[in-house]
């Protein structure tokens, strides 16, 4: 199985930036850890970050033709603007998981749409970067029984 990661503009300042919201553990860190746990689980895992709306879109579409399985996203703030990221996620039609390390739902009212949510499997929010494995076995456990049904 074939996994790749997304994570949204200002992700890649994880442990610099807002530490009481998203932790003190840098972006490279979480890779570390995503990488771990999907050997662990023999999932080959890919990752990409941009802070540029449009780059996050051609790399769910490069997605379908590279044959990926599943994506797990956290966009950061085009969580809460992106359309073009929600038709990018349906366009391509492969299984995605939106992640968010803060609980979303008890900040700002801006940050209370997920455009994205719409095409997604699967949500969670605030267990901080443990979101990301949560995701992660959500996903792996849904391609098991699409396999084996
Ligand atoms: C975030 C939440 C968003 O509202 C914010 O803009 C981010 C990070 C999270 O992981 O909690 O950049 O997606």
């Amino acid at each position: 199985m074939k996994f790749l990661i997304i994570n949204g503009p200002n992700l890649n300042m994880l442990g610099i930036r807002e530490p009481d919201k998203y932790g003190k553990e840098s972006y490279e860190a979480l890779l570390d850890k995503i990488s771990a746990h999907c050997e662990n689980d023999s999932i080959e895992v890919e990752f990409y970050q941009s802070n540029h709306e449009g780059a996050l879109v051609d790399r769910i579409q490069q997605a379908y033709f590279e044959g990926m399985d599943a994506i797990v996203i956290n966009p950061g703030a085009y969580t809460h603007t992106s359309i073009a990221l929600l038709d990018a996620v349906k366009a391509v039609g492969i299984p995605t998981a939106e992640v968010h390390i803060s609980k979303v739902e008890e900040r700002e009212d801006f940050r209370q749409v997920s455009y994205i949510r719409a095409a997604c499997c699967f949500t969670v929010t605030g267990h901080g970067t443990d979101g990301y494995l949560e995701a992660i076995d959500f996903l792996k456990e849904k391609l098991k029984d699409k396999n084996e049904g």
